[in-house]
């Protein structure tokens, strides 16, 4: 028997507010035609001046602790994915584990830009197996909209802001791709390209938050063969055609990227979660806010196999084989 890091519940949230294209043709020189086009994004949702990375995490979680019908005390650790904390220090997980009443236990966040929740899920999920945990609950939350400069359209139309969230949990089972849990988790960044996705400025450096700043036409070549090579190796490592892949959850940065990876794939694509034509790039957040719609609507079902994949700032890319 070998302990395998199961998904026991989904949840996510959402900012009321909805800014769409036509929003934005008011606030820079853009057009819906364009924005619709590069990106595939409609609409996005932007968080209240009051709302936190923290406050969005926190509903996530509390979401997902109610859908896994576990009590607070039954939770050994919190991991959270984010890149825009609330405060540089202390981190947004130990707020989250303080607000959901979660006992004393490991708690922190992972900063991998817009690979951080196949980052966090991973680390999750090592503690699981190894030992240490039996129960970790995984969030991705982002506030991008306050580090996105509102006067730059070629970055200011795609990021958006959300939390997602799933409870991992240790089960035990014979090896085996037909047992549910994560089967292969596979990480990489590569420092020499930090340039072309990065912010202005820091904590260290200008004492500010900085804003993005993105070689855009880069950032996107690299993403395509990255996520190309990924998911090449997840198939390779777990001795898989596509075929056996139920859903591919990518990271929700532009729609052509998504389109590419499944075409590496063969896959069709009414079998990939897409939502960034309503979420917009979420960072993080995109992947969980991803499942948690997938699994609301019915669409991901128990014992299917899932492809997790994102690629962000780094540049760091990663993925996972999940079976729900
Ligand atoms: N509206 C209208 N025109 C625009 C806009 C806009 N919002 N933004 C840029 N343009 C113009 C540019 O100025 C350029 O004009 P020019 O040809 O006169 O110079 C033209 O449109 C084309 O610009 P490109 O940057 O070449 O457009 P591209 O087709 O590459 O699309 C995009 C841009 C959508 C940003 C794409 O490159 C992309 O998605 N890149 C990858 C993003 C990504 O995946 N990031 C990783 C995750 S994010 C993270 O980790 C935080």
């Amino acid at each position: 028997m070998t302990i395998y890091s199961t998904i026991k519940s989904t949840g996510s949230y959402l900012p009321e507010k909805i800014l769409t294209n036509a929003d934005l043709e008011k606030i820079v020189d853009t057009t819906d035609e364009w924005i619709v086009q590069r990106s595939g994004i409609k609409q996005r949702h932007i968080a209240a001046d009051t709302e936190t990375t923290g406050n969005m995490a926190t509903i996530a979680g509390l979401r997902a602790l109610k859908n896994s019908g576990l009590k607070p005390e039954d939770i050994d650790g919190v991991i959270v994915a984010t890149t825009t904390p609330d405060r540089t220090f202390p981190s947004v997980a130990v707020k989250v584990q303080a607000e959901l009443g979660i006992k004393p236990g490991l708690a922190f966040d992972v900063q991998a830009v817009c690979t951080g929740f196949v980052y966090a899920l991973t680390t999750a999920d090592n503690f699981i197996k190894c030992g240490q945990a039996k129960r970790i609950l995984v969030i991705g939350a982002e506030k991008m909209s306050s580090i996105v400069d509102w006067n730059d359209r070629t970055t200011c139309v795609l990021f958006a802001d959300g939390a997602g969230a799933v409870i991992l949990e240790a089960t035990e089972h014979n090896d085996g791709l037909d047992g549910q849990g994560i089967h292969s988790t596979h990480l990489y960044a590569n420092g020499n390209q930090r340039d072309l996705l990065q912010t202005s400025g820091g904590v260290s450096t200008t004492g500010d938050n900085g804003h993005i700043e993105m070689q855009g036409r880069e950032v996107f070549k690299y993403a395509v063969s990255y996520m190309a090579d990924v998911v090449g190796e997840v198939l390779e490592h777990n001795k898989i055609t596509p075929e056996q892949i139920d859903w591919l959850v990518p990271h929700q940065a532009n729609i052509r990227i998504i389109e590419s990876t499944a075409k590496k794939l063969n896959m069709s694509m009414d079998k990939v979660v897409t939502t960034v034509d309503h979420h917009g790039n979420t960072s993080a957040a995109s992947i969980p806010l991803a499942l948690d719609e997938a699994v609301s609507k019915g669409d991901i079902k128990r014992g299917e196999m899932l492809l997790i994949e994102a690629m962000g700032g780094g540049l760091t890319w990663g993925a996972a084989l999940v079976r729900f």
